[in-house]
C-alpha cells in the first residue's frame, strides 16, 4: 500500500499533498472514497483540479487492479464478487438468514427497538471477524464506531472466552472510536482509511448510525439537512466497504410512528436514506426471552424469520440457551424487561 502515496500521482506536489492531508485525505484510496466535489469543498481547490486529481487516482487504482473500471464486463463483476468475504455470526440460525454470514463490500443494517440485541450482535461480530477463514471469519480486525457509549470490552472478553479465543488478542484487534456528535462521527469515518489498512480491518461497525443525527436535527424544519448529512455519512460507509473489501454493519433504532396505519407500526429512524443504501436490512424483534430476526430487504435472500437468543456468549442459537448458561458458572441473571442502558424506554423513541 506504500505506492498509494498522494505524491506518487503525477501533478500532485508537496503543496497539494499538504492541502489534502490537512483535510484528512492521506492516500490515493481516500481520494476515491471522498470524490471530487467533496475534495474541492474541503481543500478549497477548484473543482476542475479536484476532478483531474481524482481521475488520475482512479486510473492508477484501476491499473493496480484495486478498483474496477467504469465499464466492466459481467465476467469482471462476477470475479470481483468472488472476493466478497462472509463473516459467520457464530449461530446456525442467523447464518441461515444471512446465507452464510455478513458480507464484505456491503452495508448490513440492523434495526429494531431498544434492547432487541443490536449492540449485542455488534459485539459478537467483533469476535467472529477474527476467526480464521476455515472457521467462518476473515482473520481480520474490527473498527467499532460507538455513538452511544455502549461499547463494553467486558462483553468482548466474555464472548471471546465462550468461543475459546484468547480475549487479550481479541481486544487488541478491535479499534474503538467514540463519536460525540454527528460531525465527529462523520470525521472519524472520513479519517478511517489509514486505520483500516494498518489494522487489517474487515468489519466496520457503527452503533448507532442515526442516533446522533436524530438528536441534533430535531423537528421537521431540519429534517432535510439531517437526511442530507446522514446520506453523506451512509454513502461514505458504503464506499469504504466496497473499496477496502470490508463488511459494514450499522444499527438503527426504530420509533413508533403514529402516521403508519398498516403494516408494522415501527420503522427505522433513518428513514429512506438508510433504506436505499443498505444492501441488507435486518429487523430484530423481541419475543419474550428470545429474539426474532427478519431479512427485510435483500437483492437475493428470501424473506424469512429466524429465532435467536442473547447470552454471555453473545448472540446464540435458541437451543443453546440452556447449554451455554450451564457452562458459565456465574449466578448472574438477566432480566428481559430491565435494560440498564435504557432506563427510560419511552425517552429515546420520540421524534
Ligand atoms: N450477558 C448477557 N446475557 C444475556 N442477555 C444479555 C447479556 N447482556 C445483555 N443482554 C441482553 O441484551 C439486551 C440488550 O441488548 P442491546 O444492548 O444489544 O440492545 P440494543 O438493541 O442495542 O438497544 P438500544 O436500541 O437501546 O441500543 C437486554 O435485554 C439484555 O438483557
Ligand atoms: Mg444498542
Amino acid at each position: 500500500m506504500e505506492d498509494l502515496r498522494l505524491d506518487s500521482l503525477e501533478g500532485v506536489g508537496p503543496v497539494t499533498t499538504r492541502k489534502l492531508s490537512d483535510a484528512g485525505i492521506h492516500n490515493i484510496m481516500d481520494l476515491i472514497v471522498r470524490g471530487p466535489v467533496e475534495i474541492a469543498e474541503v481543500t478549497g481547490m477548484d473543482k476542475e483540479t479536484a476532478e483531474k486529481i481524482v481521475g488520475k487516482a482512479r486510473q492508477q487504482l484501476i491499473e493496480e487492479g484495486l478498483i474496477v473500471k467504469d465499464f466492466v464486463s459481467a465476467t469482471e463483476i462476477y470475479k470481483r464478487r468472488q472476493d466478497i468475504g462472509k463473516i459467520t455470526t457464530g449461530t446456525n440460525c442467523l447464518d441461515t438468514l444471512f446465507d452464510g454470514g455478513i458480507e464484505t463490500q456491503a452495508l448490513t443494517e440492523v434495526y429494531g427497538e431498544f434492547g432487541c440485541g443490536k449492540t449485542q450482535f455488534c459485539h459478537t461480530m467483533c469476535i467472529m471477524v477474527q476467526k480464521s477463514k476455515e472457521e467462518g471469519g476473515l482473520s481480520g480486525g474490527a473498527l467499532y464506531i460507538d455513538t452511544e457509549g455502549t461499547f463494553r470490552p467486558e462483553r468482548i472478553v466474555s464472548i471471546a472466552k465462550a468461543n475459546d479465543m484468547d480475549p487479550e488478542k481479541i481486544l487488541e484487534n478491535i479499534m474503538v472510536a467514540r463519536a460525540y456528535n454527528s460531525a465527529h462521527q462523520t470525521l472519524i469515518l472520513e479519517e478511517a482509511g489509514t486505520v483500516i489498512k494498518e489494522n487489517n480491518i474487515k468489519l466496520i461497525i457503527v452503533d448507532s448510525a442515526v442516533g446522533l443525527f436524530r438528536a441534533e436535527y430535531l423537528g421537521r424544519g431540519t429534517l432535510s439537512v439531517r437526511q442530507q448529512k446522514l446520506n453523506h455519512f451512509v454513502h461514505l460507509l458504503v464506499r469504504i466497504a466496497e473499496i477496502y473489501n470490508c463488511a459494514a454493519l450499522a444499527t438503527n433504532q426504530v420509533m413508533a410512528s403514529p402516521d403508519v396505519f398498516f403494516g408494522d407500526p415501527t420503522r427505522p429512524v433513518g428513514g429512506n436514506v438508510v433504506a436505499h443504501t443498505s444492501t441488507y436490512r435486518i429487523y430484530f424483534k423481541k419475543s419474550g426471552k428470545k429474539r426474532i430476526a427478519r431479512m427485510v430487504d435483500s437483492p437475493h435472500h428470501p424473506e424469512m424469520d429466524v429465532v435467536f437468543a442473547l447470552s454471555d456468549a453473545g448472540v446464540i442459537d435458541p437451543e443453546e440457551d440452556g447449554k451455554k448458561k450451564k457452562k458459565t458458572t456465574t449466578t448472574k441473571t438477566t432480566t428481559e424487561s430491565v435494560d440498564s442502558e435504557n432506563p427510560d424506554p419511552t425517552e429515546p423513541n420520540s421524534e
